[in-house]
């Protein structure tokens, strides 16, 4: 018997023997990987998830965007949440992390799965079932999270300023971006509707209202009477005060991002972007007519939360999520 005849033989008899899916072993991860090592983790990370929600909803919006920026970037490998270090600052100190919020509910979350199983439990999944959880807490979809992923032990400024989409994107900019991590102009769509919770800072947009080509205008791609709203809530040069991303409905998980473009009330032009593409717009189109939001997103999530993932023996499992053991 040749060996890769052998290696077929004996993958085969692997899934015969120990009932292990292919499918679960191509991404490394599986949904029941915490079944005998730490059965409890589900539910304590959810107990804090929901404590931190029903105290403040609008922490949902920011712990969702935090594990986003984390798999972008080296993949969900919870770099995002590790501190600078002597010779290296993090990718939590690049401007576009700035402005995340809730590490320290993270912080809190591992603690407690550290008690009850210490070492067992990666950051970065803490990070995947937190950012699920919380969205599901504000009226949002509930998805899968497969488990298993690993910490990585490198954070780096210049990886999160390269990686991350900016706000002034333009609609190749962003398909780019997102085509590098494996997702495809529906994904950049569906999980663009992750705007319709949270806010921006007015720092974020004051470019479009001001100075967008340089000459004190304003970006004709905006509507002119939401503008004017903005305006009143965010003078020029305003770094402090937030204006809602998906006006009257930030605080709930729904599909009104997308009527909110279609009205060219999108917040960035990155959100804008979506309607200068033929495929994009009708993806937005079918979710703004579709009931299939909460199911796209959960899915487009899934597959996010796949991206670069750290297992088997790669990376560690951190102790604290803040630093590398
Ligand atoms: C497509 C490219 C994207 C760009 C350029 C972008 C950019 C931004 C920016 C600039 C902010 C405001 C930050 C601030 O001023 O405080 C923001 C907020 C937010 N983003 Fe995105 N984003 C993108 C995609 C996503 C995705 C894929 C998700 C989640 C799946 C997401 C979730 C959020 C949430 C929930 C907020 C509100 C955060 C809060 O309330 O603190 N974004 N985004």
């Amino acid at each position: 018997m040749t060996s890769l005849v052998m290696a077929a033989f004996i993958s085969v008899a692997s899934v015969l023997i120990f009932g292990v899916s292919l499918s679960e072993e191509a991404g490394g991860l599986s949904l029941n990987f915490y079944d005998r090592s730490c059965p409890g983790v589900y539910s304590a990370v959810d107990k804090v998830v929901r404590t931190h929600v029903m105290n403040a909803p609008s922490i949902a919006a920011p712990l969702l965007r935090m594990h986003f920026h984390d798999c972008f970037v080296r993949g969900c490998d919870g770099s995002v949440l590790l501190n600078s270090i002597k010779s290296q600052k993090a990718e939590k100190v690049a401007f576009p992390n700035l402005s995340l919020r809730g590490f320290e509910i993270i912080d809190e979350a591992k603690a407690v799965v550290e008690k009850l199983c210490p070492g067992v439990v990666s950051c970065a999944d803490i990070l995947a079932l937190v950012a699920r959880d919380a969205v599901h807490k504000v009226g949002g979809p509930s998805w899968n999270v497969p488990t298993g992923r690993r910490d990585g032990k490198l954070s780096r400024d210049t990886d999160a300023l390269t990686n991350l989409p900016p706000a002034n994107g333009n609609f190749s900019t962003l398909k780019s971006i997102f085509a590098n991590v494996g997702l495809s102009v529906k994904d950049l769509v569906v999980l663009s509707g992750g705007h319709t919770i949270g806010t921006a800072h007015c720092s974020s947009i004051n470019t479009r209202l001001y100075n967008f080509s340089g000459k004190g205008d304003m970006d004709p791609a905006l509507d002119k009477t939401y503008a004017a709203q903005l305006k009143i809530k965010c003078k020029p040069g305003d770094t402090t005060n937030r204006v809602e991303m998906d006006p009257g409905s930030f605080k709930t998980f729904d599909n009104n991002y997308f009527s909110t473009l279609e009205k060219r009330r999108g917040l960035f032009q990155s959100d804008a972007a979506l309607l200068t593409d033929n495929e994009a717009t009708s993806y937005l189109k079918a979710e703004l007519q579709s009931s299939t939001f909460s199911s796209d997103f959960g899915v487009s999530m899934e597959k996010m939360g796949k991206i670069s993932v750290l297992t088997g023996t790669a990376g560690e499992i951190r102790r604290k999520c803040g630093f590398t053991n």
